[in-house]
């Protein structure tokens, strides 16, 4: 995430995420599920502006000049309260007392539904934003409970971190020494999932692999062998409610790379490949075949 003024507006650039590997360990009391799952930050950016008023008043606008913003994204995403956006803005108002405004205009760029944690990072970055922009002075330790309050990926965003194990129900952050960059093509299908919606559909797994080897192959940095521990327990669920996943997969099982995963609870699927060479040819391919929106991404430090 980057923080920089142009004036009296704060800009706050914040990522998207995949998942290198996730595995469901079990159902919890509270309905969640316990998660283990390594998160990567890559270059594709939402943008908020934002702008202090002292009436109060909390405003949320989407950016509909921007090139990203599909006809699709502008239907589906609300820009009232239940934008988590908005959301952040009033908990820090509730944790803090504070009584200040803001007009923030989100620049959407990562698709919605699609398990590229755009929603969360938007939310983290509003988090951060408000509370340079109000001059509230909270921690990062006394941000992290308000990220968890607002979603179980939002924590992974907070702190910039380019790589880390996520524990809990995804909460739980423990950042990871990323050693090289590392090449993606991700592609996202026309329709989106959502989260609770493919947790639901889970049925028992006992597929979890554990993070030893994953860890390991980050340290050394070899795309080949992190690509043979690429791995996610919701990939079967989200297959059986979206024939779109199962497609985009085998989609990117005929491309050139070293391995492939759906991220999170989809609907996006990404390869990882050798080098941005191998991304950038996969793309061109999977572009012709029409398979949804194709980024060539690497990720983001
Ligand atoms: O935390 P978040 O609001 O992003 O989660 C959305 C939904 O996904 C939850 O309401 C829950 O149904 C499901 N979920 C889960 N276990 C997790 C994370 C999310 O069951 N670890």
């Amino acid at each position: 995430m980057r923080l920089h003024w142009q004036g009296p507006t704060l800009v706050v650039r914040t990522p998207a995420k995949l998942n290198l590997f996730l595995d469901v360990l079990g159902q919890r009391l509270d309905g969640y599920h316990e998660l283990e799952t390594m998160m990567v930050s890559i270059g594709l950016y939402d943008t908020l502006r934002l702008q202090a008023n002292e009436s109060g008043r909390l405003e949320l606008s989407l950016d509909c000049t921007s090139p990203g913003i599909t006809r699709e994204m502008q239907m589906q995403l609300p820009v009232d309260e239940r934008n988590l956006v908005l959301r952040a803005a009033l908990l820090l108002r509730t944790q803090t007392g504070c009584t200040r405004g803001a007009s923030i205009q989100l620049t959407k760029l990562i698709p919605l539904q699609a398990g590229l944690g755009g929603g969360s990072s938007d939310a983290a970055a509003a988090l951060v934003g408000l509370n340079r922009l109000w001059n509230l002075g909270l921690s990062s330790v006394e941000l992290h409970p308000l990220a968890a309050q607002l979603g179980s990926d939002v924590n992974f965003f907070l702190d910039s971190v380019p790589l880390a194990l996520c524990r809990g129900r995804g909460e739980l952050i423990t950042a990871e020494p990323l050693t090289r960059p590392l090449h993606f093509v991700v592609v996202k299908p026309h329709g989106g999932l959502s989260t609770r919606a493919v947790f639901q559909a889970l049925r028992r797994d006992r597929s979890a692999i554990g993070s030893v080897r994953i860890r390991q192959a980050l340290q050394v940095g070899d795309p080949a062998q992190i690509g043979i521990q690429l791995h996610n327990s919701l990939e079967v669920p989200a297959g059986e409610l979206s024939e779109e996943v199962a497609a985009v997969l085998s989609a990117l099982d005929r491309v050139s790379s070293v391995g492939r995963m759906m991220t999170g609870s989809g609907s996006s699927c990404f390869a990882l490949c050798a080098h941005r060479g191998q991304a950038v040819r996969a793309a061109r391919l999977l572009r012709g075949s029409c398979c949804g929106q194709v980024f060539v991404v690497q990720t983001a430090t």
